[in-house]
């Protein structure tokens, strides 16, 4: 059963400077509601209700966020605008919301280690904010946690990507076990075109096993100086523990400009349906 969420969000978003000078880039909002906000909803719709966030300096918005504005409610309530709060009031009641702070910024897999203490020994779920999925019919998470349920291991969401934009990506090598599903065998974090294994890239949406920590604490910092989720994940994968999944559903990768854009259109679009 997977009752708990990372949020890595402590990355300094210098894609988006100066926007995320001073603000975090996980509040950078699509349409009506921040980024963290559609990630944080999307793992409660997979039955999670324990919100663990990593932050890291200038980002006390996100707590501000998860938490009640008495001011602002006093001044809306009773007027038609109160009814605005309601989806993030819906968090607020059925979540709990925990943080810890990153120091130093030594990537992904540093993040998640510094989880470690609001996570303790069970299987998780990782949302990595910037990327914005929209599942169909089910959550992307939703669908995730089910698979792991079946299979007790690992579970990371892949999608196929270009060759072009490949060098972004962890990506992945394996076999096929059925539909949708990949033994994972490998795994490379930003290849060359040349060199990667496959064209299926891992998104930011993962089912971690605990043991996980523990090879992190083991990893040395990989490409660009950073611990690198992907070479603990390549770990467990020669271990037959990692099944990577092709998610049904459409992501957004909101951490780059024109994802953003893709993204707020859709939702504009949606709420004018
Ligand atoms: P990114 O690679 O998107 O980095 O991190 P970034 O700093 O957020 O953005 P750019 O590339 O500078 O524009 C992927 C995820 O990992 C988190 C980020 O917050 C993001 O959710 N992260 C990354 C950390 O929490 N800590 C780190 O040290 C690095």
């Amino acid at each position: 059963m997977i009752r708990k969420c990372l949020f890595p969000a402590a990355g300094y978003g210098t894609r988006f400077l100066p926007a995320t000078k001073v603000m975090p880039k996980e509040m950078l909002p699509i349409l009506d509601r921040p980024l963290i906000q559609y990630g944080v909803e999307e793992a409660m719709e997979a039955g999670i209700k324990n919100m663990a966030i990593v932050t890291g300096r200038g980002k006390r918005a996100l707590e501000d966020h998860f938490d009640v504005n008495y001011e602002l409610e006093h001044q809306i309530r009773g007027t038609s605008k109160a009814s605005l709060l309601a989806s993030i009031d819906r968090l607020i009641d059925n979540c709990t919301f925990s943080y810890t702070r990153q120091t130093s910024m030594l990537g992904l897999g540093h993040a998640i280690l510094t989880g470690e203490p609001l996570i303790g020994n069970e299987p998780f779920a990782v949302v990595l904010a910037d990327d914005l999925c929209v599942g169909a019919p089910d959550g992307v998470l939703s669908q995730m946690v089910s698979i792991f349920n079946r299979y007790q291991c690992s579970v990371v969401a892949v999608e196929e990507v270009p060759l072009s934009e490949i060098h972004k990506y962890g990506v992945i090598a394996g076999t096929v076990i059925e539909d949708d599903l990949i033994q994972v065998t490998n795994m490379v974090e930003k290849p060359m075109a040349s060199d990667a294994p496959s064209n299926l890239a891992i998104i930011g949406r993962y089912i971690l096993t605990p043991d996980i920590f523990d090879i992190l604490e083991s990893t040395p910092a990989g490409a660009g100086g950073e611990i690198q989720l992907t070479d603990a994940l390549r770990t467990q994968a020669q271990q037959g523990k990692v099944i990577a999944y092709k998610f049904k559903g459409q992501r957004f990768d909101c951490g780059s400009p024109s994802g953003f854009v893709a993204a707020t259109n859709h939702f504009y679009h949606l709420s004018r349906r």
